[in-house]
This record gives C-alpha cells, sequence and structure tokens, in this order.
C-alpha cells in the first residue's frame, strides 16, 4: 500500500497570499488529481486496465475513444503525473437519465482508500450529470471489492440498489465469461454527493 496518498485533495488550489480570487492549477506531490481524460491518456488507459484483472481488456483504439468522445462522463486519476484511476461512462443514448459505468480501474498500490468512490462521485457532480436520476453498471457475481464500491455508493446516495443478470455466461457469453449482473441504482438527484 503506497503511503501518503492525500485522497482528498483537489486539482485546483487558491494561490497562497494572492490578493484577488486567480485559482491556479497547481498539484502538490502526492495529491491524487481527478480530471477529464484527455486523447493522450488513452495508452495509459489501456496500461491500467491491462494491470486490473479482472477488467476486460479492450483494444488501445477503444481506450482512445473512451478518453476523447466519452470525456465528459468518464475521469482520470492522476498521482504525481501518473494515471492511478480510470472510469469509463456514458449516458445510455436512449436513456439519458442513467449514466452507465463501463469500468472502473484503481491501481493496486492506490486501492481500499476510497478513489473509485470518489471518481464515481466526481463524474455524478458535473453539469453534464444533472439530469442523471440512476446509475447502471455490471458485475460479475464474485468481484467482492465491485460490488462494496457500488452498494457503498447507493448508500451514500441513500436509494436504491437492484440487480438482475443483463448477459448471461450461457446466452451471451456462450460459456467463455461469467455472467454479467446488471446493477441499477436510483433514483437520486444530480448535483454533489457527499
Ligand atoms: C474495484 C476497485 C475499482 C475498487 O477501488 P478502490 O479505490 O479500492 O475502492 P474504494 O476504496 O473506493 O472502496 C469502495 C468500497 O469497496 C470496499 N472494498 C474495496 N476493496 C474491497 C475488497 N477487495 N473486498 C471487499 N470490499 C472492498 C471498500 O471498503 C468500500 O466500501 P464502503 O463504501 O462500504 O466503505 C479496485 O479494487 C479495482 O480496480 N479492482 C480491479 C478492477 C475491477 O474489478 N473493477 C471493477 C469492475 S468494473
Amino acid at each position: 500500500m503506497t503511503k501518503g496518498i492525500d485522497l482528498s485533495a483537489t486539482s485546483e488550489s487558491k494561490e497562497e497570499g494572492s490578493t484577488d480570487d486567480k485559482v491556479i492549477s497547481v498539484q502538490a506531490a502526492n495529491e491524487v488529481v481527478l480530471r477529464r481524460p484527455v486523447s493522450e491518456d488513452g495508452a495509459d488507459v489501456h496500461q491500467l486496465i491491462g494491470s486490473c484483472p479482472p477488467l476486460d481488456e479492450n483494444s488501445l483504439y477503444c481506450n482512445l475513444l473512451q478518453a476523447s468522445h466519452f470525456s465528459a462522463t468518464s475521469v482520470a486519476a492522476e498521482l504525481n503525473g501518473e494515471l492511478v484511476g480510470f472510469i469509463s461512462g456514458y449516458l445510455i443514448p436512449e436513456r439519458p437519465n442513467t449514466l452507465f459505468v463501463w469500468q472502473v480501474a484503481v491501481a493496486e498500490q492506490g486501492r481500499g482508500m476510497g478513489l473509485a468512490g470518489r471518481m464515481l462521485r466526481e463524474i455524478l457532480a458535473r453539469d453534464v450529470c444533472e439530469g442523471v436520476t440512476h446509475l447502471e453498471t455490471t458485475i460479475t457475481p464474485d468481484n467482492a471489492a465491485s460490488w462494496a464500491l457500488f452498494r457503498g455508493l447507493a448508500r451514500k446516495l441513500e436509494t436504491g440498489c437492484e440487480d438482475t443478470v443483463m448477459f448471461d455466461r450461457e446466452r451471451h457469453f456462450k460459456g467463455r465469461h461469467d455472467s454479467e449482473k446488471l446493477v441499477r441504482i436510483g433514483p437520486f438527484t444530480g448535483g454533489p454527493v457527499t
């Protein structure tokens, strides 16, 4: 476990002693900064996902699209210039009140410190999610950390959390992958989640 990572830090800090309200984007050492991803993050996302089993690896091209077309509903977590966390998500085209969380990855040394939860809440607090009332994701039955993450979010949002099978091991994956359970959280109202 990496020591000295300040997970409460934000990407912006006020210049000390400044006479105006100028906000500068200075990142102190050992502070995790959350920001919208950019296309240049794609290759690092690819590497991070590859180091986070049991996540399915996608093509680098797919990660480039996640970091560009899906940037508004995705988040990158950076520590001392390195990508240590990433969530890809999108508003479901036919149901734009629903944020679908595609993949969540936190580098092994940054786990268990609330980073994934913080990243989810950062996306939900954005203007683009103002009309979002539900969050959906899929989880394999044996991914304890992921279940805890999303059930914990539902608790913080003080709302319901239901699960059903979305992609079945036999019917959809032809036996090559565990079933993916659809987790649906909501309803909730947009805005900051504490
Ligand atoms: C799942 C994952 C993203 C969680 O990241 P994280 O930053 O460690 O999660 P958090 O610290 O925000 O913890 C969220 C909750 O999960 C719980 N949790 C974390 N790791 C856990 C584990 N291994 N087993 C059980 N619960 C766990 C925490 O206690 C916390 O619960 P709480 O809200 O009730 O306190 C991370 O373990 C990971 O990248 N795993 C590999 C990839 C993966 O499985 N992704 C999810 C599928 S999309």
